[in-house]
């Protein structure tokens, strides 16, 4: 199976390059795009860059133009859940654009005519998910994810999240890439390492734990993709 690893920053995708002893590099689109084989499965590895716009185009390429016929998102979040401490993990059962705003027109937040405030992830990606988390003895959470092109670190903007759309985490990729993915019928997966609480103190902790966290998420993901298929 053609599979593909995304992050958005260099940080959530050099844990699982290093991985790998060797792999082909393309550019294409402004990316850099790296192949390599893993058991039985064909990878394609990307960072998009920061936000929705990027991380669509990075998507949508792997899918077009790599083949990708399942994609697996790994990198940070700011946790919303109290539940949720940094290094924690998060896979989002749905993803929301948290700064989609056309209620002038009766619209509900997040919502876009012909779309939908939520989109899915695939069900048995979640429950491999589940497993590996068993049998790893690591706590996964589930979720909903918020994503917007905004970096929050307001306890307000925070709380109005939560309330708006019942969220437990918050970025800057995930639900763009899952209208990406929804859109071309390609089963996905959004996990997400706690590096921060998205509050005052936000800035100063994602730049400390950045690394630490997206270690932890890639960890898991390089074992979903061992399990792919079994
Ligand atoms: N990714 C990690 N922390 C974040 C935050 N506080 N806001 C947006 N995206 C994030």
């Amino acid at each position: 199976m053609k599979i593909a690893i995304m992050g958005a920053m260099r940080e959530e995708i050099d844990p699982i390059l290093e991985k790998f002893e060797s792999y082909k590099t393309f550019e294409y689109a402004g990316n850099v795009f790296y192949t390599c084989t893993y058991g039985v499965h064909e990878l394609v590895i990307a960072y998009s860059k920061i936000g929705k716009v990027f991380s669509a185009i990075t998507a949508s390429v792997m899918i077009e133009r790599f083949g990708a016929q399942v994609l697996l998102f790994s990198g940070v979040a700011g946790g919303i859940s109290k539940e949720l401490k940094i290094g924690d993990l998060i896979m989002a059962s749905a993803l929301c654009q948290h700064d989609v705003d056309i209620t002038a027109f009766g619209h509900p937040y997040g919502f876009i005519p012909e779309g939908s405030v939520m989109i899915e992830t695939d069900s048995d990606l979640r429950s491999l998910a589940a497993e590996i988390a068993v049998d790893m003895s690591i706590d996964l959470y589930e979720g909903i994810i918020a994503t917007g092109d905004q970096f929050v670190a307001s306890a307000e903007r925070k709380a109005w999240i939560e309330k708006t759309f019942n969220a437990d985490a918050l970025e800057m990729e995930g639900a763009s890439v899952a209208c990406v993915c929804h859109n071309f019928g390609i089963p996905f997966f959004v996990l997400r390492a706690i590096s921060d609480s998205a509050d005052g103190e936000a800035g100063v902790d994602f730049d400390t734990f950045l690394q630490s966290s997206a270690q932890v998420s890639a960890k898991f993901i390089l074992e979903m993709v061992k399990r792919i298929g079994d």
